[in-house]
C-alpha cells in the first residue's frame, strides 16, 4: 500500500526528509518497493498545503525558502491537518518542548485517534509520555516510532530493538548532545565558550533555546527515552540527575589536556541488581577511552550487554539530512512490517 504522508513541521527536519524523499523516490521504489505521496504539510510559519493525490515536493521546498506555501493552500492548522487529511502516516517534526511535550503530544493523540501512524524526531512525547503514546497507538492499531529522538538517524533505538533483541542491556553510556560536544571540542582548540556556542547555533546543532543543550536538559530527555525504551523502566524526566557544561572553563580543559584527559558530557544509565539509575554530567575521561574520540557534533553510545559485551555506535547526533534519514528509516520500518 502506498504511504500517504502528512508532515507536521517543515523546518530543518521536515525539509530534510522532503529532500530525501524527492531525491530517492526511484531508489525507494526499486530497492524496497516503497511508494509514497506527501499529501499534506502544515507549518506554523508557512501555513498548510494539502492535496489528497500528492503535493509537488520541489514547489513545497521553493515556497519554504520564500516563507509561505502558495499552492494547494488549505485553511487548516496542524491538528485539523492530522485529523482531516487522508494521510496514513503523520511525520511529527514540530519544535521539541521538554517541559510540556506540546503541541506534539496533542498531535500524536489526534493521529492515533484517527488511526494514523506517528513517526517522530520530537523528543517531547517520547521523553514525557512514552508509555501513554505507545499504549494509545496500540489501542488504535497503529505505530509510534521515534528513532530520530536519540542520535538522529544513527540507529540506536532500532539497534536495541532489532539486531540486539535477545541480549539484556545492562548499562548505557554515551555522548548524546552534539552542541555541547562541539563546544567542548572547540574550547579544546582554543575558542572561547560564547564563540563556540554561537557557532553551534549557526551550524544548526543547538535547540531553539540553547539553554536546553548547555544545561544538559536535551541529553536528559534522551537518557529518559533510553531508560524507558531500552531498559523498560518507568522514569520521569526528573528521575535523571542532570548537570550541564556551563561550569567548565578553558582552564579546566587545558588542565585535563595536560593530564591526557578530555571533558565530555556523559549520559549514563546503570542497572545494578534491578535498581536503575540515570544521569547526565560532565566527566573527565582518559584520551584512550572509546568515547573520548567522538569530537565536534558527533555522538557516541555504548550498550553493555550480557551476550555481546560492549557495543559502541558512533555517528551524527543532529543535522538536516541525518535527522531526515531517521524519519525515512521509521517509514520503511512501518512499510516493511
Ligand atoms: N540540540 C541537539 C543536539 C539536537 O545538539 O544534540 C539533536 O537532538
Amino acid at each position: 500500500m502506498k504511504h500517504r504522508l502528512a508532515l507536521v513541521g517543515f523546518g530543518t527536519v521536515g525539509q530534510g526528509i522532503a529532500e530525501i524523499l524527492e531525491k530517492k523516490r526511484g531508489e525507494l521504489k526499486s530497492a524496497y518497493d516503497y511508494d509514497f505521496d506527501i499529501v499534506a504539510v502544515s507549518d506554523l510559519r508557512f501555513g498548510t498545503a494539502y492535496n489528497p493525490d500528492g503535493l509537488n515536493i520541489p514547489s513545497l521546498l521553493g515556497d519554504a525558502k520564500k516563507g509561505k506555501f502558495t499552492q494547494n493552500v488549505k485553511d487548516w492548522n496542524a491538528l485539523q491537518t492530522i485529523k482531516e487529511s487522508n494521510a496514513t502516516v503523520v511525520c511529527e517534526m514540530s519544535f521539541t518542548d521538554l517541559k510540556t511535550g506540546e503541541p506534539a503530544i496533542s498531535h500524536c493523540k489526534a493521529a492515533f485517534e484517527t488511526k494514523k501512524h506517528i513517526v517522530t524526531s520530537n523528543k517531547g512525547p517520547a521523553a514525557l509520555a512514552y508509555r501513554d503514546m505507545k499504549e494509545l497507538a496500540k489501542k488504535h492499531g497503529v505505530k509510534f516510532l521515534i528513532e530520530g529522538t536519540v542520535m538522529s538517524g544513527t540507529p540506536v533505538l532500532n539497534l536495541a530493538d532489532g539486531p540486539l533483541a535477545g541480549c539484556t542491556i545492562k548499562g548505557i553510556r554515551g555522548i548524546l548532545n552534539g552542541t555541547t560536544n562541539y563546544i567542548l571540542t572547540q574550547m579544546e582548540n582554543g575558542m572561547d565558550y560564547s564563540a563556540a556556542l554561537k557557532k553551534a547555533q549557526e551550524l544548526g546543532y543547538a535547540e531553539a533555546d540553547p539553554t536546553g543543550d548547555v544545561e544538559g536538559y536535551d541529553a536528559r530527555g534522551k537518557v529518559t527515552i533510553l531508560t524507558n525504551v531500552v531498559m523498560g523502566a518507568k522514569f520521569a524526566i526528573n528521575d535523571v540527575t542532570c548537570k550541564g557544561i556551563t561550569g567548565i572553563t578553558s582552564a579546566d580543559i587545558e588542565k585535563a589536556k595536560k593530564e591526557n584527559h578530555r571533558w565530555k558530557l556523559i549520559s549514563s544509565v546503570k542497572n545494578e541488581n534491578g535498581k536503575i539509575t540515570a544521569s547526565v554530567a560532565p566527566e573527565k575521561i582518559p584520551m584512550t577511552h572509546p568515547l573520548a574520540s567522538a569530537m565536534g557534533a558527533t555522538n557516541a553510545l555504548t550498550f553493555s550487554t550480557d551476550l555481546m559485551g560492549d557495543i559502541t555506535i558512533v555517528g551524527a547526533g543532529a543535522g538536516r539530512t541525518e535527522t531526515g534519514f531517521s524519519i525515512l528509516a521509521d517509514l520503511l520500518k512501518i512499510y516493511r512490517s
